[in-house]
């Protein structure tokens, strides 16, 4: 556990399972004071904050509701005094699944509003609540091949992960002018044996049978790998 002028405090949004449960669990045991941002939590995850407050808070937030999506004094609080910020905007939804045509308005209302109004906002709080004890920031968007890939069926997940790569990347040219204590990134990391892969193996998509092949070949990544690789690469410590 890093002594408290190296403190860092490290804010990860859906940790209930997947890819940002693993980034919570490797940043706990790197020695990171932890907050979850999300609507659901493991049983061990709501224990290590009832036991350990000093390391893990947990904030309750339906990432789907802007109304719910935490402000920057809640953050400020979570935070603390630390000498070193992160934020992990790990949160997504795959779904509306489908063409344009027959999509559920309000399913793509929903992924909008978690894949790329939640970041946005969230960093805005972030940026704001940053405490004068912070020497270091990062802020961090998983973000996915689809960005820039064309596959047929994801048109609103695609759009909302192209639009958040392009957010922070003016977002980190603002910060590199006026606070480079922060810096930020996007990192995709790859096709993962998550729940969001189940989803697309049983929908019926163009795509399907593909996603079908790369479960069976054993083609998708470990998300703990995954996550160690994020917080080794993609985070600076
Ligand atoms: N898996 C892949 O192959 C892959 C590939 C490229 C990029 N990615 C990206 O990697 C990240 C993690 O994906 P994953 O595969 O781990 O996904 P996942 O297994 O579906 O987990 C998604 C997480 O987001 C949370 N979430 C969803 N809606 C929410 C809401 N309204 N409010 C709060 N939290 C919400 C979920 O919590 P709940 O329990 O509340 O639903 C869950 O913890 C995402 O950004 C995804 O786009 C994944």
């Amino acid at each position: 556990v890093p002594t408290a002028d190296e403190l860092r405090s490290t804010v990860v949004t859906g940790i209930s399972r997947g890819l940002g449960a693993a980034l919570f669990a490797e940043a706990y045991r790197l020695g990171d004071r932890l907050v979850g941002v999300g609507r659901s939590f493991t049983a061990e995850q709501r224990a290590l904050a009832t036991d350990r407050p000093d390391r893990v808070a947990l904030i309750e937030a339906d990432l789907a509701l802007e109304s719910s999506i935490p402000p920057a004094k809640a953050i400020a609080d979570a935070l603390g005094d630390c000498a070193r910020a992160v934020l992990l905007h790990n949160a997504a939804v795959i779904e509306p699944l489908g063409m344009v045509g027959a999509l559920t308005p309000a399913e793509i209302a929903t992924a909008v509003t978690v894949n790329l109004l939640a970041p946005m906002l969230l960093t805005n709080a972030f940026v704001a609540a940053l405490p004068a004890s912070v020497r270091r920031a990062r802020v961090l968007f998983i973000s996915s091949g689809a960005a820039h890939n064309v596959n047929e069926g994801t048109a609103i997940y695609s759009a909302t992960k192209r639009g958040g790569e392009k957010y922070f990347e003016v977002v980190a040219a603002e910060l590199a002018r006026v606070d480079p204590r922060v810096t930020v990134g996007v990192v995709d990391p790859g096709i993962m044996d998550t729940s969001m892969q189940t989803f697309l193996r049983s929908a019926d998509t163009p795509r399907r049978e593909h996603y079908v092949g790369r479960y069976q070949r054993g083609e998708l990544g470990d998300p703990v790998t995954v996550a160690r690789q994020i917080l080794a690469s993609s985070v600076t410590r």
